[in-house]
């Protein structure tokens, strides 16, 4: 339900009103950014966080959003008085109904919580601007579904999808291409030999050698999981099938992801590994960012290598792409085991090996199942998490 947070949209303004769910993780703080960067076109209207709120008040005395809201609830109250000074404070489960506030949502909430924020926003009709993979991995058939029915869009932000999404720009995927070539840095284990990975750990999962991301999205970089979830996101994106989506491990960051055509060309996006360029593509579109975010120095930064996955100590991408070739529930069934297991990972309480393991017993453990509506896409993503906890246990025990 919620309250009429839809009056005073930016845009009568000339300026576009962005809701950042997520304004203070990696991919919020660069959108504002980019925000900060446009700001004849952009304003960051509705800031929306889980509980740094310190972060968060001071976004709001620079941004001076028309709304803020904190997931929880607790830390809220910490600065309901100092933030009212700039703006609105919403709390809770009525964050939500912010999306009604903005000319465009972006979605970087990390994990299956930013679900919510997708199927809010499609149902507000507004467009999406998308880095929040999860919510398309546990539920892209029924998100699809949704889309089809609303004057919604998704702009990907993830920066494999925004290089596709920029080199099939008004090109027909069906009449002409082949191929999605997805790039892979191949995280800070690429070059590792099978005795290093057999005994790293956290510290190691967490240094990654080209992005600077959230904690998840690294230790998923670090094991494949994070090409896995995207050759998912680009099979429901893009509607290309599970088997037209290749990977290929690409160290310098520098190609974002590659589409075949089917005379033999193929068409790359290109720049140095930096996220506000898909950011400013996704909230700035049909238009571009005035001043360049990851420009290329030719020729200076000419060395260009492609490798093979290798799936022998990276087993977690084929485990991740067969759930995506099963569909139904498996993708939903899979991307909850893996938060599991990273979260305790993040606590360091196993190797880094480990991960892989729990996925593939975890998979065993899922039936077959076919989610009709969102709300048993909740139901199968807390029995998986429900699974999984108890298979961490076990391992634990030994
Ligand atoms: N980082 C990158 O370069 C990158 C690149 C491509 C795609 N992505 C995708 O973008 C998403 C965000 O990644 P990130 O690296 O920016 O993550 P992050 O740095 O961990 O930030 C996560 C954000 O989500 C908020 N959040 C956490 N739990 C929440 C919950 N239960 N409900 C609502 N909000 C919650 C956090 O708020 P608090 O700060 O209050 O906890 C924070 O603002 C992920 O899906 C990731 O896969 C990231």
């Amino acid at each position: 339900m919620g309250g009429d947070f839809s009056q005073g949209v930016e845009a009568k303004m000339g300026r576009k009103a962005v809701a950042v769910f997520g304004s203070t993780g990696s991919i919020g703080t660069q959108a504002l950014e980019v925000i900060r960067q446009e700001k004849d076109r952009l304003k960051a209207e509705v800031l929306v966080a889980y509980s740094s709120v310190e972060a968060l008040l001071a976004q709001a005395k620079e941004f001076r959003p028309r709304y803020v809201g904190v997931l929880n609830e607790e830390a809220a109250a910490k600065i309901a008085r100092e933030v009212a000074d700039y703006s609105e404070l919403v709390v809770g489960g009525e964050v939500f109904s912010l999306v009604d506030a903005a000319d465009i949502v972006l979605n970087a909430v990390v994990g299956f919580a930013g679900l919510e924020v997708t199927v809010r926003a499609i149902e507000a009709d507004k467009p999406l601007a998308l880095a929040n993979k999860e919510s398309l991995i546990a539920a892209g058939e029924l998100v699809n579904e949704k889309l089809a029915e609303s004057k919604s869009h998704i702009l990907p932000v993830d920066s494999e999808h925004s290089a596709i999404f920029q080199c099939l720009e008004g090109r027909d995927w069906d009449r002409e291409s082949t191929m999605l070539i997805l790039t892979a840095s191949g995280g800070p284990f690429f070059r590792s030999k099978k005795a290093e990975l057999d005994v790293a750990g956290l510290k190691e999962a967490l240094a990654h050698p080209t992005w600077s991301m959230g904690p998840k999205i690294t230790v998923d970089s670090s094991t494949l999981v994070n090409k896995g979830l995207e050759v998912i996101e680009a099979h429901f994106l893009f509607a290309v099938p599970m088997d037209r989506i290749k990977v290929v491990i690409h160290p310098q960051s520098i190609v974002h992801s590659m589409v075949e055509f089917k005379d033999g060309s193929t068409i790359a996006q290109i720049s140095r590994p930096d996220m506000r360029l898909a950011i400013s593509r996704a909230l700035l579109f049909p238009e571009r960012a005035s001043s360049p975010f990851g420009s290329m120095n030719w020729p200076t930064d000419q060395t260009l290598e492609f490798f093979q996955p290798d799936t022998e100590n990276f087993p977690a991408l084929d485990i991740a792409i067969e759930a995506g070739k099963a569909e139904g529930g498996a993708p939903c069934w899979f991307n909850a085991a893996n938060e599991v297991a990273v979260a305790h990972f993040l606590q360091g309480e196993f190797q880094w090996r480990t991960i892989a393991d729990i996925l593939s017993l975890s998979m065993e453990h899922y039936g077959s199942s076919k989610p009709s509506s969102i709300e048993e896409i909740y139901d199968l993503d807390r029995e998986s998490r429900r699974v999984t906890e108890w298979l961490i246990q076990k391992i634990q025990q030994r």
